[in-house]
């Protein structure tokens, strides 16, 4: 039995969560390997919406064991609020929400830090979503950090201190006051809170679902392109968001890695600063801003949009070893009369290439684009067969060019706006 990993092929917000919601049913366990309250992943249902940020997007099936895995790094006090928000809701997480006692705490003093460093930074500024991403996965790797598990420990609150004031020391350097008082009794209230919840070493459940065959997918969150080693560094976030994060993430061998699902938008958007290529700042990218309601489902900031790049998209493809493609909002582009997809990029020099350059940052691109004819509406009810033959024409253009097959195409954001190719099997 295999863990099958979903994941984003552009620079996040492809509609992870919409896609994971869809195939929940198909899954006995659902875990997240990276990030944390950076991801903002959208679900909608039944006429309402949600919006899940560290909670995998499994919760609303009480079937499924969803795990928060050792990779990633979790912010409690945020934790806490997701789940009363849940609560209200009806949702309870505390029999099917698991939490690696690995993954490591982003304290508030990280997150005062990841403001602090930010705007010391002025116009060089990552664009960051100031959750504290960074400077915990920086105390991980420097390892100073705090981790789930650490609760346990008798010591915490003493370890707590230690750590946070080595981080006042930087942020006193830095210029800037932190209420560590009033943090730390917010902090202190979401640590008594979280005790409640199932603290297990992840990678044993993991490796115990797989042995008893269960259905196991890995969760991804953000973007390939804004993975640390191979995205647009440094305009990344401080992980591994490719498939092989989600082995160092969950402790999965590589072997047991099964499907690789990825998810791309019909256009791109990135949310933040960073090389974007194929970007439409004008009435274009307005266009599907406004259609496509580009806003952060995290911090609320307005996405950047622009065309679908494909030397991007088979960077991705190469590094994930995607096996399946899903295209996500093709609805979004209907009411364009022309559709441009970039084949290649021209660099400064007149080279023609369709490979990423090594510093995305410093190279001038001019993207070559091919045009298409727009496809007016898609509708619930269409099989692949029925889609307009322009929207056809798209779909196999992409698969031609990037070698692999296009299995589901989402033309809405709820559930139900969803159209497979054939329901797959997953081994
Ligand atoms: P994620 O971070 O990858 O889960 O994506 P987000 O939730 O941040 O952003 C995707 C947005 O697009 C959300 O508002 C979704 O509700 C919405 N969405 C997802 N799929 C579709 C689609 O096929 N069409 C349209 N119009 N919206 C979609
Ligand atoms: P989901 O999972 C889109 C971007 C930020 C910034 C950079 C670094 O919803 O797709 P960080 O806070 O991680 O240090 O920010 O990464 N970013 C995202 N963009 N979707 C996300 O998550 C993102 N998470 C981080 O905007 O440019
Ligand atoms: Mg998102």
């Amino acid at each position: 039995m295999s863990v099958h990993v979903l994941l984003g092929l552009q620079w996040g917000d492809e509609g992870k969560g919409k896609v994971v919601d869809f195939l929940a049913p198909r899954f006995d366990v659902i875990a997240r390997f990276q990030g944390g309250p950076n991801a903002g992943h959208t679900l909608k249902f039944g006429g309402n919406e949600h919006v899940l940020h560290q909670i995998p997007a499994g919760i609303f099936h009480s079937h499924i064991q969803n795990i928060i895995g050792s990779g990633m790094v979790l912010d409690i006090c945020v934790f806490k609020k997701e789940i009363e928000e849940l609560k209200k809701k009806g949702v309870d997480c505390t029999q099917n929400l698991f939490l690696s006692k690995k993954a490591h705490l982003i304290l508030p003093s990280h997150q005062a830090l990841d403001e602090a460093r930010e705007k010391a930074k002025g116009k060089n500024k990552i664009g960051s979503t100031k959750k504290g991403i960074g400077p915990t996965y920086q105390d991980k790797i420097g390892r100073q950090g705090l981790r789930v598990g650490d609760i346990l420990d008798p010591n915490f609150e003493s370890r707590y201190r230690a750590l946070v004031d080595r981080h006042c020391q930087i942020l006193q350097d830095l210029g800037v006051s932190f209420e560590k008082e009033q943090k730390e009794k917010e902090f202190f209230e979401a640590v008594a809170f979280v005790r409640q919840f199932q603290f297990t070493d992840s990678e044993y459940l993991i490796s115990d679902a797989i042995q008893s065959q269960k259905k196991i997918l890995a969760e991804g969150a953000q973007g390939s392109l804004l993975d640390v080693d191979f995205g647009s560094y440094p305009f990344v976030t401080s992980s591994n968001t490719i498939a092989t994060g989600a082995c160092t993430g969950l402790g999965v061998a590589p072997k047991y890695i099964g499907e690789v699902f990825g998810i791309f938008k019909a256009y791109c958007t990135r949310v933040g600063r960073g090389p974007f290529p194929t970007e439409e700042d004008n009435e274009i990218g307005q266009k599907l801003r406004e259609i496509g309601n580009e806003f952060g489902a995290t911090t609320g900031r307005e996405r950047r949009c622009g065309w679908l790049d494909l030397p991007a998209l088979k960077y991705a493809i190469m590094l994930n070893g995607v096996t399946q493609l899903f295209m996500m909002k093709a609805d979004v582009l209907s009411d364009f009369e022309e559709v441009k997809v970039c084949t290649h990029y021209e660099l400064s020099d007149g080279t023609k290439t369709d490979r990423m350059p090594f510093d995305l940052n410093a190279s001038e691109i001019k993207p070559i684009y091919k045009t298409f004819k727009g496809w007016g509406e898609l509708e619930v009810g269409y099989s692949f067969e029925d889609f307009p033959s322009a929207f056809q024409e798209y779909l196999s253009f992409i698969e031609e060019e990037v070698q692999t097959p296009i299995t589901i195409v989402s033309i809405g954001p709820d559930r139900t706006q969803t159209i497979e190719k054939g329901e797959f099997v997953l081994a």
